[in-house]
């Protein structure tokens, strides 16, 4: 049997693979546009066959590099991913014999890793990617170009640079949003990851109709916010052309998990909390006018975001009931949050200027980096030594036998340095502190770093 879409019967779970014949559906919005006049229409990209816009990426960089014969069986995939694209590519990959290894961050929902894993997928955590490191601005996508340049087994497809991502939505979506509105769509707002959205979508909609409204919408610094990326994470991704956009603006983790929110309870609409931050966006850049007809893109559904959730609606938390476990934060993981939020005052931290000067006086403290080996032996705050996180309780004896001796904890952002000062604390140390900021901070005030070469292996 062939695919028949208005059927819905196909010959494998790729032909669900979306196009102007079987688009993602677009769906008005009643109960939380604040318009008289202008209509507001979700895409709601969770209908493509693997959960996410991105499928139509995934897919479109698969048979784009078939097509070009650098991926041809016996091939592995390498790809950095906030998630989506991986699940998308794991799961094309599965159909056609494409292993796939996706570097990411710890920062990515727990959902997603587990899930990519799952799928079969070779997951390569990283501590950072919300919170590059230094060096390598972009951690996971560095890993992945690394393992691609060095394992001729693997081919890197690079939805960050890969013009066959933003060709996706021009030869897809594009053509199903301007069939759906038949013509009349005047806006289109989309939230900015690697921007092949709404470089895709703006091209082609711009070509049918000059006059279409391109908008995008970003998080802001220090967001959470699977997806997207801030306007200085922006400036390092080759799809983001902000000349050929009209208009863009920054929302508020805040106000986007707020608005995920009420698209859920009040328009019954399960999406995620990127499609919240966009909606905010379109809302605040379109005027209310006859005529006006707006579509966002809905990247995915909000069933990957559990833990996101609970972060931002800690009261959302199930009740403890004792002697039941629960994955949920208890009042006890809450608590030892706060204290490691309490850990930034300034006398359990210090700030990288004055490190830097401590480190000239005769008394200076042991510098201990916290990192794994290979981001230490590529750059560390000099005379540092290297115990990283996970291996601080077996390697306590490399620390001072004195509980006084001053002691500061680096890592790449100043989030994981505070986890191993309360360690310290708990084994007695009373002069421990955190780096603030971490090395990320020290390389951007310009202060030196040192490396140290680690013979081949
Ligand atoms: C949940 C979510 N929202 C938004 C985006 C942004 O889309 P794009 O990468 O095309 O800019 C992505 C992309 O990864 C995403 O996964």
């Amino acid at each position: 049997m062939a695919n028949d879409h208005s059927l819905r019967v196909y010959d494998s779970i790729l032909g669900l693979l979306c196009n102007e014949e079987n688009p993602t559906p677009l769906v008005r919005l009643n109960k939380v546009i604040p318009f008289e006049h202008t209509q507001v229409y979700g895409k709601l990209e969770w209908f493509n066959p693997f959960g996410a816009v991105k499928d139509r990426v995934a897919a479109s960089l698969i048979e784009d590099a078939e097509q070009r014969k650098i991926l041809e069986p016996g091939k592995k995939l390498v790809e950095a991913t906030s998630g989506n694209t991986g699940l998308g590519m794991a799961m094309i990959g599965n159909q056609k014999g494409y292993p796939l290894q996706t570097p990411l961050s710890q920062a990515i929902p727990l959902e997603k890793r587990t899930v990519l894993r799952f799928f079969g997928a070779d997951v390569v955590e990283l501590d950072d990617t919300l919170c590059p490191a230094p060096g390598a601005p972009e951690g996971a996508i560095a890993r992945a170009h690394d393992k691609a340049k060095t394992d001729p087994e693997f081919e890197i497809l690079d939805q960050y640079a890969n013009e066959a991502n933003p060709a996706a939505h021009y030869r897809t979506t594009g053509p199903e949003i301007w069939r759906q509105t038949e013509g009349k769509v005047t806006h289109f707002v989309a939230g900015l990851g690697t921007c092949g959205t709404i470089t895709g979508n703006g091209r082609f909609l711009k070509q049918k109709q000059k006059t279409i409204q391109v908008l995008g919408v970003y998080p802001e610094e220090g967001h959470d916010i699977p997806g997207v990326r801030s306007q200085r994470q922006l400036a390092q991704t080759k799809l983001y052309f902000p000349d050929e956009y009209d208009q863009q603006i920054e929302v508020t983790n805040r106000d986007a998990y707020d608005m995920c929110l009420r698209l859920n309870r009040e328009e019954s609409i399960v999406a995620g909390p990127s499609s919240g931050m966009a909606l905010v966006g379109a809302l605040r850049l379109v005027p209310d006018e006859p005529g006006n007809i707006v579509v966002v893109i809905f990247p995915d559904d909000i069933f990957k975001y559990a833990s996101s959730i609970l972060r931002h609606f800690p009261e959302l938390s199930p009740p403890e009931v004792p002697g039941t476990d629960s994955s949920a934060p208890s009042s006890n993981d809450l608590f030892l949050a706060k204290l490691l939020e309490n850990l930034k005052n300034p006398h359990d931290s210090v700030r990288v200027k004055d490190l830097d000067e401590e480190l000239r006086a005769a008394e200076k403290p042991l510098v201990v980096d916290v990192r794994i080996l290979s981001d230490y032996s590529e750059m560390h705050v000099p005379g540092s030594v290297n115990i990283p996180q996970d291996d601080l309780a077996g390697r306590a004896g490399e620390l001072p036998q004195d509980r006084d001796a001053p002691i500061v904890m680096v890592c790449n952002i100043g989030r994981f340095s505070k986890h191993t000062v309360l360690h310290l604390k708990s084994m007695g140390y009373r002069n421990v502190r955190s780096m603030k900021g971490g090395l990320n901070e020290w390389v951007r005030k310009g202060l030196p770093t040192e490396s140290t070469t680690v013979a081949a292996s």
